[in-house]
């Protein structure tokens, strides 16, 4: 039987016509810079998309029989990582004036509401469950992230990891309360010091965590400032105090054992 159905398109396997048809100003006119500000937010939510898919393959590949391959997919992440950071200078090119032409049509939409964002910050350590608590039930993001305060972190991954390597990880650490917070730890500490003084394939996993970490707190430090020269002082339209709200996100480590040992090796 012949094969009625039409061939993909760069058009129709894209589904650019529905792509382009997503950027919708609310501003008169519109106003001219809205549509980047859109447009770089979309990316934004595309990229977090990318790195959640990314995340659950290293948590996926720490606990499968190659664990060698969760570090290339770790470089990948560092690299979107960087051009996820790269990308604020792009807004940085809009003045306070030109941002204050559309931002009260923002009304109280905000980053801040990001689920894909807390999403990260959850699989990622950084677990609160207030969070979901802002979205609608039911729906997609509260969903989502009810499901990842639930799961796993990566630092989990991590010392299931270590365990099958050898490594004696107590077994407190082990079998953990996932929704917690995990707390700095003096054995996990001396573990992580064996390992960069005789054991240098994974304490270059060490280094790609560490890269990590500090990737994501370089995108927090980016953004504080491009918020601090574009609206100063003023509250955000998500309703917190602004630059004071997001200042006090900074200099938080997301794997505080691997950052403790750096003064002891
Ligand atoms: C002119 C551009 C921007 C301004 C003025 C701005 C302002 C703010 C402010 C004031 C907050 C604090 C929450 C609030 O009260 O609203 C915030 C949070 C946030 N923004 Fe932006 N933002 C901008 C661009 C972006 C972009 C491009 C992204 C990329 C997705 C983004 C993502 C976030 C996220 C994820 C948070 C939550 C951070 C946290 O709670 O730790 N923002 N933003």
């Amino acid at each position: 039987m012949a094969d009625t159905t039409a061939a993909a398109t760069y058009g129709s396997y894209l589904k650019i016509d529905e792509l382009l048809s997503l950027q919708q100003p609310r501003s008169d006119g519109p106003e001219h810079d809205e549509l980047l500000f859109i447009i770089i937010h979309q990316v934004y939510e595309l990229w977090f998309k990318e790195l959640l898919h990314e995340f659950d393959r290293v948590a996926r590949l720490l606990t499968s029989e190659a664990p060698h391959r969760a570090q290339h997919t770790l470089k990948r992440i560092l690299t979107i990582l960087k051009v996820m950071v790269a990308q604020l200078d792009i807004l940085e090119t809009m003045t306070p004036l030109e941002f204050l032409s559309f931002r009260a049509r923002l009304e109280a939409a905000s980053g801040f509401q990001s689920d894909q964002f807390r999403q990260i910050e959850f699989l990622l350590g950084a677990k609160n469950e207030q969070a979901i608590e802002r979205f609608p039930e039911p729906s997609r993001a509260r969903e989502a992230l009810a499901r990842r305060y639930q799961a796993p972190t990566l630092w989990d991954a991590f010392l299931h990891y270590l365990s099958r390597e050898g490594y004696r990880v107590p077994a407190a650490h082990l079998s953990r309360d996932v929704t917690a917070r995990a707390e700095p730890s003096f054995e996990i500490q001396a573990i992580l010091i064996d390992i960069y003084r005789g054991d240098p394939k994974n304490a270059e996993l060490c280094e790609r965590l560490v890269d990590l970490d500090e990737g994501l707190q370089e995108w927090r430090y980016r953004h504080v400032k491009m918020v601090e020269r574009t609206i100063g002082m003023k509250r955000g339209t998500g309703g917190s105090a602004g630059v004071p709200y997001l200042a006090g996100t900074l200099g938080k480590p997301l794997f505080p054992d691997l950052w403790e040992i750096r003064g002891r090796l």
